[in-house]
């Protein structure tokens, strides 16, 4: 599924940084997560539930999706990250991202926790999303139970870091290939399971982040090949990957124009003053239900991306 607002770059913000939320506001990230896990140290968690409930509802934000990234719930932190920031900021909220989820009960208790806060807030019940981080082997082997578990649940998130720890995969540059795989790709299975369970189930796939901020063309580069399996986005820690990540996500001009084009010539052969015919050429090549199918993705996510 390609929502009407895309997920190509997705800002990860210290929760405990208002200034660095601040500037967040101005930039063309199109969703911004404020973060209360990893990027929190244990004391401060309290006073960035606060922050962020402030900056939420304050003015300045764009366009953008806003997300908050709550503890995982075996910490002794989750329910007081809901409770504060909903309760306070539930109304400028989009969804929460529940990170280090390992199966459905993770989700469902997260569903009934917001469906509270919401009723007790005077909230629209069920409109803050869920988006839920694959980042352990428990996690990928209960992946459509997750993905299922609440229609709240809006992404599937590789949460590269976390998984390669979780694994024993011998790599401390998170995003790179581990050093002895020389071929082929260490992530792939787990890419495109969490690709297969994101479309078997009509939710986004996003991968994760690329921790050498000042690499931008090694940024592009691993950007490039999860846009080219088929991810909707990708994890950005720095204003620079930011145009890089929207521009790779993005279809190319002239696969969004040729797209199109196979639209318009597809419609045209069907129709009855085209000779309803069920397969046509277009140039060279032959367009058929298929090609067509593939050329609507390709159009979705241009004019989602406002081509
Ligand atoms: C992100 O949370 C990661 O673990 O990579
Ligand atoms: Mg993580």
């Amino acid at each position: 599924m390609v929502l009407a607002r895309p997920r190509r770059s997705v800002l990860a913000v210290p929760g405990s940084s208002r200034k660095m939320i601040e500037k967040a506001k101005g930039l063309p990230a199109d969703e911004v997560f404020l973060d209360l896990e990893d990027a929190v140290a244990p004391i401060a968690k309290a006073q960035a539930r606060t922050e962020i409930a402030d900056a939420l509802a304050s003015d300045g934000w764009g366009s953008q999706i806003k997300v908050v990234r709550v503890n995982d719930w075996t910490t002794e932190w989750t329910y007081r990250d809901v409770v504060d920031v909903v309760s306070a900021a539930g109304a400028h909220l989009d969804a929460i991202l529940l990170p280090k989820v390992v199966d459905a009960s993770h989700v469902r208790a997260l569903d009934l926790l917001l469906t509270q806060v919401e009723k007790a807030n005077g909230l629209e019940v069920g409109r803050i999303g869920i988006e839920a981080q694959i980042e352990n082997a428990i996690g990928l082997r209960n992946i459509d139970a997750i993905a299922t578990a609440s229609p709240r649940v809006q992404t599937l998130v590789f949460g590269p870091a976390d998984f390669m720890a979780s694994i024993n995969m011998r790599t401390l540059v998170v995003g790179e290939q581990p050093d002895g795989y020389d071929t082929g790709d260490a992530y792939h299975h787990i890419l495109m399971t969490i690709l297969m369970a994101a479309r078997a189930h009509g939710l986004e796939a996003i991968d994760g982040p690329y921790l050498q901020i000042r690499d931008v063309e090694a940024f592009r580069r691993a950007a490039r090949r999860t846009a080219a399996l088929g991810f909707d986005g990708k994890w950005v820690l720095h204003p620079t990957q930011i145009d890089a990540a929207n521009e790779v996500f993005s279809p190319r001009q002239a696969d969004y124009d040729k797209a199109e084009m196979i639209l318009d010539a597809y419609e045209f052969h069907t129709s009855a003053a085209g000779g309803g015919r069920g397969a046509a050429m277009l140039g060279d090549e032959m367009i058929d239900e298929a090609s067509a199918k593939m050329a609507q993705v390709v159009a979705a996510k241009g004019r989602a991306a406002g081509m």
